[in-house]
């Protein structure tokens, strides 16, 4: 596919190779000469419409590690502050023949858009409440890194599933892998259609990461809920906070993820999100520059074979 879109565009041995070869490049990353030249006289640009620490800098430091040239645009210094849509922005992007072009946006649907207007790849970094597949990729690598497999595991996804397109990208891939997935949260944080999404769904936290392998917490979206959401912070965390008593009825060897951003206090309490001996938040991070280089790495090759 000359695009990464969506995790349902995936089969297992697509998922299996990409993380195959993500490992090869954890390895690459920890050395102290971490250049390749795979993607050498490739050029990438990244078009993040929202913010983003983790997905823009891995973006970039993949780019650059397979040798690209990498540009980032930033729409508030660029023309899309003059009123420029998003499609003139990409398609004159575009003009400029970049290879890989790395969109995250708040409509859901926009890279699928652009992959449709333009040349070029277009790798989805994340649009609206509806799909980011290098997350769940990342997310995967670090789950297969720490048990050694992803079949048969128990993942807990709580918190905030309405408003998470982590959530809804994980859920596939994971199924797909073979995993047993629940989503916890209350009612008005899990969409109506979840029991369609091949899960289990639980409203009381303690029941829900009971025997979890895997406890993935969910950032609550304020900024998606138009002040819509009715209870305190401090009433959330009460009872939907993953603090140490709550996880004591997960399995003994449980570990704790969050993609980040992380609302300490509110979702998760500091003292699990900073335990390295559960916590698998830094591996995310550090395993999100391996996956997005075997993305961009398989999407090169694609690239060369229909030149
Ligand atoms: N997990 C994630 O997408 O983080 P950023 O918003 O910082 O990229």
């Amino acid at each position: 596919k000359r695009h990464f879109n969506a995790a349902q565009d995936l089969d297992p041995p697509d998922i299996v190779a990409l993380l195959d070869l993500a490992d090869v490049f954890v390895e690459l990353n920890r050395r102290t000469n971490k250049k390749l030249d795979l993607l050498k006289g490739r050029t990438q640009v990244n078009l993040f419409f929202e913010n983003s620490t983790r997905t823009m800098s891995s973006f970039e430091l993949a780019g650059k590690r397979l040798g690209a040239d990498t540009v980032n645009m930033n729409p508030r210094t660029s023309s899309v502050a003059k009123g420029e849509t998003l499609i003139d922005t990409a398609v004159t992007l575009n003009a400029m023949k970049p290879d890989l072009l790395v969109v995250r946006h708040s409509a859901s649907g926009a890279a699928q858009l652009l992959g449709q207007k333009v040349g070029c790849s277009v790798v989805n970094a994340g649009d609206g409440q509806h799909q980011h597949p290098t997350q769940a990729l990342l997310d995967m690598l670090s789950i297969r890194r720490a048990f050694g497999h992803v079949d048969s595991l128990t993942v807990a996804i709580c918190g905030d599933v309405a408003h998470s397109r982590v959530a809804r990208s994980n859920v596939i891939l994971l199924n797909a892998m073979g995993a047993n997935v629940r989503l916890v949260g209350p009612p008005t944080l899990i969409p109506g259609d979840a029991d369609e999404w091949g899960v289990e769904v639980y409203h009381d936290m303690r029941a829900g990461i009971t025997g979890a392998n895997v406890v993935m917490m969910l950032r609550l979206q304020l900024e998606r809920m138009d002040g819509a959401f009715i209870p305190s912070t401090r009433e959330y965390f009460r009872y939907f906070g993953l603090d140490r008593e709550k996880l004591a009825v997960a399995a003994p060897d449980v570990r704790v993820m969050h993609p980040g951003p992380m609302n300490r206090g509110v979702e998760i309490d500091s003292e699990v999100a900073d335990d390295l001996s559960i916590s698998l938040i830094q591996d995310q991070v550090e395993m999100g520059v391996a996956a997005r280089m075997a993305v961009l790495a398989s999407l090169a090759a694609r690239l060369e074979t229909d030149r």
